[in-house]
């Protein structure tokens, strides 16, 4: 039996007078009187057939009881729509098939949620049904941009000579960053593998054997607090190559996303991407992932603070913290509830004390805390803030730590509230020179801000076993595309000496090194080439393209924020003699 000769995409006015036989789904079904119309559908479009009982009453008598999603094939003739019926938004819109034969290959029963309509079920009843969600134009359009996205990354890479290498998924555990995922070995009892956080040391081996310019498109597993951007398993472009500065894989990494926002979106990304160090991140815009689609910048207040009477600020000064604030636009207008409401949520989720405020009239500021303010400094402010009537500045002053982030996020909210993001902009840019390390306040130790393996800069080489090594700058960088960190990367180390350094210095013993990285620092020793790379997010990236706010939209098969999948139940139970054979008994007897 031919189930088709075309897709339900395919068919043109040049085709009238073709016998056809097309095979899909029964996308929706209207009755008139003598004449059935449906539309169906595969992946590649919608196509309207006709059932006239005055040509096939047998075929038309079958349409009757046609259900939504029923898969059926139609054999029958191609027809040109009546003039006024054509319509010019479908690619099939000029023509009908009027249907000889139908037969029906699989009946549906009623589906849990309309399939026309994704916002007409739960996002829990959606992800258990994730087969059926998949059938939505939405998601059929989003995995074909990632399937043509996987071929231009593959294609743009082969174009430039390099080579396509898998690394293994079953390594040893390293962890550094998040948890790792274990698997346990059957084989050797006790023992466990790890998924891959990253290819990341297996990379830099390709690169002391020779492989010069590698990459991968690449699973990657971490046990991780979930976010709208994060997934336990998500996909990595990673890239690495050798004897190269930063420069080269600047320009490596622009031409391939200049190439993809192109292709995808017609968009000219800029050449170059601007750069900000991580430092005037931090001071502009309070995060090391800045949106530059708006303005909002953070400011500093300390000056004016020393001036005034506000104890509170002045401690924070004189405890070597930071006050900044920022200026909203016509902001003068916030109710008070709107400005608890912010207090509120920026010291519930960003830890900050609190926020203070003052309203900007014609020449002097008003309300919250300008009380404490002379009126020469309340001029000052105005003036060196840039602000105008019917503005509000937000301040907060804390330790630094505290004060920029929390102000970073205020300043996105509020972008987001005041509707001052303009949706079709795309601004990337390179944040560079990272801290080498960052001092981790529940391990009592300093932590790589990249990984253990990313070089210093070498002009902070000589703080290297100083104290004041935790000021060392990294040679690290991020791709930021509208407030996502859509890539991050650095130029490796590839001295073992400089290697052993920076263990002692993250408080990595020789032994804990010996033992977690051994195979490294042996590599280190046979030649290793300065090499460096980089990972790109491919499924941010995909939500860059598709233009959604959601990872899950962009994942055939994503997990729940507490990284479950609904569809299957994983994770899920194993047997008792699945462990026995593992030699795994449970603390907890299975329960959590
Ligand atoms: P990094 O940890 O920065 O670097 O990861 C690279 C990029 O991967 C994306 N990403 C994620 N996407 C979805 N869900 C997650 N849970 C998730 N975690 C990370 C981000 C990020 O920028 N080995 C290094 C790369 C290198 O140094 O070459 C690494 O993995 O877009």
């Amino acid at each position: 039996m031919k189930y088709r000769t075309h897709t339900c995409g395919q068919l043109r006015s040049e085709d009238v007078s073709t016998p056809v036989t097309l095979s899909g789904w029964v996308h929706a079904r209207r009755d008139h009187g003598g004449l059935i119309f449906i539309d169906l559908r595969d992946r590649y479009g919608k196509t309207q057939i006709i059932f006239d009982e005055s040509v096939n009453a047998d075929a038309f008598a079958a349409a009757k009881s046609l259900g939504s999603e029923d898969v059926v094939t139609v054999d029958g003739d191609v027809v040109a729509r009546p003039d006024e019926m054509v319509n010019a938004n479908l690619p099939t819109g000029a023509i009908d098939v009027q249907c000889r034969e139908l037969r029906v290959l699989s009946p549906a029963e009623t589906t849990p949620f309309v399939i026309t309509d994704r916002d007409s079920a739960s996002e829990e009843l959606r992800l258990t049904y994730r087969y059926l969600e998949l059938r939505t134009d939405e998601l059929q359009s989003n995995m074909m941009t990632r399937s043509k996205a996987y071929q231009s990354v593959r294609q743009y890479f082969h174009d430039l000579d390099f080579i396509e290498v898998e690394t293994p998924v079953l390594m040893k555990s390293t962890p550094e960053g998040a948890r790792d995922y274990l698997v346990p070995s059957r084989i050797h009892q006790g023992r466990f593998y790890a998924l891959p956080q990253s290819p990341q040391i297996y990379k830099q081996l390709l690169m002391i054997a020779g492989y010069d310019r590698y990459f991968q498109i690449v699973k990657c597993f971490r046990d991780e607090d979930l976010r709208a951007d994060r997934q336990p398993e998500f996909t990595q472009i990673d890239v690495e190559m050798s004897f190269v500065d930063e420069e080269d894989i600047y320009a490596v990494v622009e031409g391939l996303l200049r190439r993809l926002f192109q292709e995808f979106l017609g968009a000219s990304l800029p050449d170059p991407f601007p750069r900000l160090t991580y430092a005037e991140a931090m001071e502009r815009f309070g995060s090391d992932r800045p949106d530059l689609r708006f303005g909002l910048e953070l400011q500093e207040l300390a000056s004016h603070v020393q001036k005034s009477d506000f104890n509170a600020f002045k401690s924070v000064l004189d405890g070597g913290g930071r006050v900044k604030g920022l200026v909203v636009p016509g902001g003068a207008a916030y109710s008070r509830k709107m400005i608890d409401e912010l207090t509120a949520w920026i010291k519930q989720y960003h830890k900050a004390k609190g926020l203070a405020w003052m309203k900007v009239t014609s020449d002097a500021l008003e309300g919250g805390i300008s009380k404490f303010f002379s009126g020469d400094t309340q001029a000052d402010i105005i003036n060196d803030l840039g602000a105008g009537e019917g503005d509000l500045i937000f301040m907060v002053g804390d330790e630094t730590k505290v004060a920029l982030p929390a102000l970073g996020a205020l300043r996105v909210e509020l972008a987001a509230r005041e509707g001052l993001i303009p949706e079709g902009d795309l601004r990337p840019l390179w944040v560079t020179d990272f801290p080498l390390v960052e001092y981790d306040a529940e391990a009592r130790r300093h932590v790589a801000v990249h990984h253990p393996f990313t070089a210093p800069n070498e002009e902070d080489l000589a703080l290297l076993g100083t104290p004041e090594a935790k000021n060392i700058r990294s040679r690290g960088y991020d791709v930021v595309i509208n407030g996502y960190e859509v890539a991050g990367g650095s130029i490796r180390i590839h001295s073992r000496e400089v290697q052993q350094q920076v263990f002692d210095l993250l408080g990595i013993g020789s032994a804990e090194a010996e033992a977690k990285f051994g195979f490294l620092l042996k590599a280190l020793r046979y030649g290793a080439p300065p090499h460096g790379g980089i990972a790109l997010g491919f499924d941010r990236l995909v939500m860059l393209l598709v233009g959604t706010r959601q990872i899950r939209d962009v994942i055939a098969f994503p997990k729940t924020t507490s990284a479950s999948s609904l569809m299957d139940g994983a994770p899920a139970n194993v047997s008792d003699e699945q462990l026995r054979e593992l030699g795994i008994a449970l603390r907890t007897g299975g329960k959590a």
